[in-house]
């Protein structure tokens, strides 16, 4: 959550800062600021609300005329003090020329404060924030390395921060404790960011910072301590698409990604799926000897993520039976941990930052279990944190809302089941090759569905119940995770209460919710479970209720129990969670732009959750 950029180099810096910021504004959107630093001092501007607001800030305080070559900038996500221009970044010291940005959280940050306050510190904002530019000012004796080494040898907690001083001018200095630094170096000019995006128009050459590492970054120079240590490390180029940063000719993220997923599947299954089913996965950490003693597989995730977990559940039973154990991580890290070696934890997060995801991984690897991160950001912390990984290629994703990475992650589940399942000679070489036939048509099917009328369908069933306050959301066996999804997709973009069911758990407390034409969603793709369905939809439309289906192509069954029905191509059964979830994106979508609300950037929430 936050995200933060810094630049010094031989440009004016504010639009540079400023467009970094809004290429990190995925990271949270409640407030922003920035600062320019040059021989006059410190020029500080901060606004609540998005970037938008922040540029309006700035060309009313004049700052875009400013000719300053390094400066710092700010989007935040609130985690200590409410939203307003006080508590949004940079923070400065007492005297005004120590400046600081900062993500992450300072835990033990109440008794410093009542310290700095007892040795006269006054502050202005109610942020765990404001404590480091106080921190490093007791300590600052003109070097600005010493005093920031000094100022986080008293911080707890997890946290980004880049420095400057008015005293060191064409000097950042940056400190990484687990949330993510990363510097890009250019021609005379190099940057530090939360992530690459910030500054990937400027350049792809990037140094990554490590935990516990303080990072001196000047215009021609990259210095990196690791304690008393200068250490060396090689820049690395990327070759991201800048595109990916960019809406290309869709409204918002959201839509544009969730027309990627065809390619964001085709991509994540790659080469690694032989045309003789085989799949190649070196990155796991296990060979074919280790898969085949795996004893019990437990995954650990949070939102979207989480529901991507409970879908592999039911693909990695089926075609490896190995048993799979499917739990939140914010609880999962909290839990008397029982997991060992024998057991494989794979951590899904496609941020490959989100804290409790993390401490869940943390806390199995510690008990000898072999934990395989599966994400999508390259080097992220769960990678660095695992034995294994198993990437999604699904590319960057900037709306909030997760699409492309979730039916990403899904497909490399189900790469992993079929790998398991061969290991362990539950799948035959031809059982094997069938289903990774299935996987094959996966992408061209999710395409084929998108460009058909029934995506357009979709738009318009949600458009037609936008105004509703509530839905029910239902589906059994692999079609109960995706009903999560689909509840979670409407709620966190168009703030419509949803509740998401078990179909067959519903009538044990849910069914009291219904009355008189009370929209129900229910996921009623072709399988072993769907007479059981019926049977529920049945039970629903007898108190009244009104049913939307997603359905599969074909089914001439299921109209004569919807009041509408989104059909998706036809798949396997347990494949069709991907195709499935594709209408409910579209559904949730229709609802929150019928409502005229931002669905990329939804209040209260931010794409990457660093705090727990
Ligand atoms: C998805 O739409 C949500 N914004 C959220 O639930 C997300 O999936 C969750 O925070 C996990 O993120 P991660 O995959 O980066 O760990």
């Amino acid at each position: 959550m936050c995200g933060i950029i810094g630049y010094v180099g031989g440009r004016p810096c504010e639009e540079l800062i400023l467009g970094g910021l809004e290429r990190l504004e995925y990271r949270g959107y409640d407030s922003a600021g920035i600062v320019l630093l040059d021989d006059d001092g410190l020029t500080t501007v901060r606004a609540v609300g998005n970037l938008a607001e922040l540029r309006k800030a700035a060309h009313a305080a004049g700052a875009d005329a400013s000719a300053a070559v390094m400066g710092l900038g700010h989007t935040r996500w609130a985690t200590h003090g409410r939203v307003t221009e006080a508590n949004a970044h940079p923070h400065a010291d007492a005297s005004g020329r120590i400046t600081v940005v900062m993500n992450g959280i300072v835990e033990n940050y109440a008794r410093l404060r009542t310290e700095l306050q007892d040795q006269g510190v006054v502050f202005r904002s109610e942020t765990d924030a404001e404590v480091i530019p106080h921190l490093i000012a007791r300590h600052y004796e003109g070097d600005l390395v010493t005093a920031m080494r000094a100022a986080v040898s008293e911080l707890e907690g997890h946290f980004t921060i880049v420095a400057a001083s008015v005293a060191e001018p064409g000097r950042l200095v940056a400190y990484r404790q687990e949330t993510p630094l990363v510097v890009g170096v250019g021609e005379g000019e190099r940057f530090v960011a939360s992530a690459i995006p910030a500054f990937l128009p400027e350049t792809r050459d990037t140094i990554l910072v490590e935990s516990g590492e303080i990072v001196v970054v000047e215009a021609d120079s990259v210095t990196i301590h690791d304690g008393d240590k200068v250490i060396a490390r090689d820049v690395t180029r990327v070759d991201w698409d800048e595109d990916a940063a960019e809406k290309g000719g869709y409204e918002t993220f959201m839509l544009k990604e969730i027309h990627e997923q065809p390619a964001a599947l085709r991509d994540t299954i790659g080469d690694r799926l032989r045309p003789d089913g085989e799949i190649d996965l070196p990155g796991l950490g296990l060979d074919e000897a280790a898969l085949a003693r795996v004893e019990r597989i437990h995954i650990v995730a949070c939102g979207t993520s989480y529901h991507a977990g409970l879908v592999g559940r039911y693909l990695i039973e089926d075609w490896a039976q190995v048993p799979v154990h499917v739990e939140v991580a914010s609880e999962y890290r909290y839990r008397t941990c029982l997991a060992g070696p024998g057991d494989l934890v794979i951590g899904i997060t496609q941020s490959g930052e989100t804290a409790d995801t993390l401490a869940a991984m943390r806390v199995a690897r510690e008990r000898g279990a072999h934990v395989v991160a599966l994400t999508n950001i390259m080097g992220s912390q769960a990678v660095r944190d695992s034995d294994g990984v198993l990437y999604t290629r699904a590319g960057l994703e900037i709306g909030v809302a997760a699409t492309k990475t979730h039916t990403a992650q899904v497909v490399a589940l189900a790469l992993l089941g079929l790998k398991l399942g061969r290991a362990r000679h539950v799948l035959s070489a031809a059982g094997a090759a069938d289903l990774g036939d299935e996987l094959h048509r996966l992408p061209d099917l999710v395409q084929e569905y998108l460009d058909s009328p029934d995506a357009a369908h979709a738009l318009e069933v949600g458009e037609a119940y936008a105004q509703r306050s509530f839905f029910l959301y239902l589906g059994r066996h692999v079609g109960m995770p995706v009903s999560y999804e689909g509840a979670l997709k409407l709620k966190e973009i168009s703030y419509v209460p949803t509740e998401a069911y078990p179909a067959g758990e519903m009538k044990h407390g849910p069914i009291a919710l219904l009355e008189e034409g009370s929209p129900v969603v229910v996921v009623a793709t072709d399988g072993h479970v769907f007479d059981k369905v019926v049977s529920n939809i049945q039970e629903v439309r007898a108190r009244g209720a009104e049913v939307i289906t997603v359905a599969t192509a074909g089914n001439e069954e299921i109209a004569a129990h919807s009041d509408a029905v989104m059909f998706v191509p036809r798949t396997p059964p347990l494949l069709a969670a991907v195709l499935a979830v594709v209408p409910l994106q579209l559904f949730a979508y229709a609802v929150a732009r019928a409502r005229g609300l931002n669905v990329d950037q939804p209040r209260n929430l931010a794409k990457t959750v660093t705090v727990e």
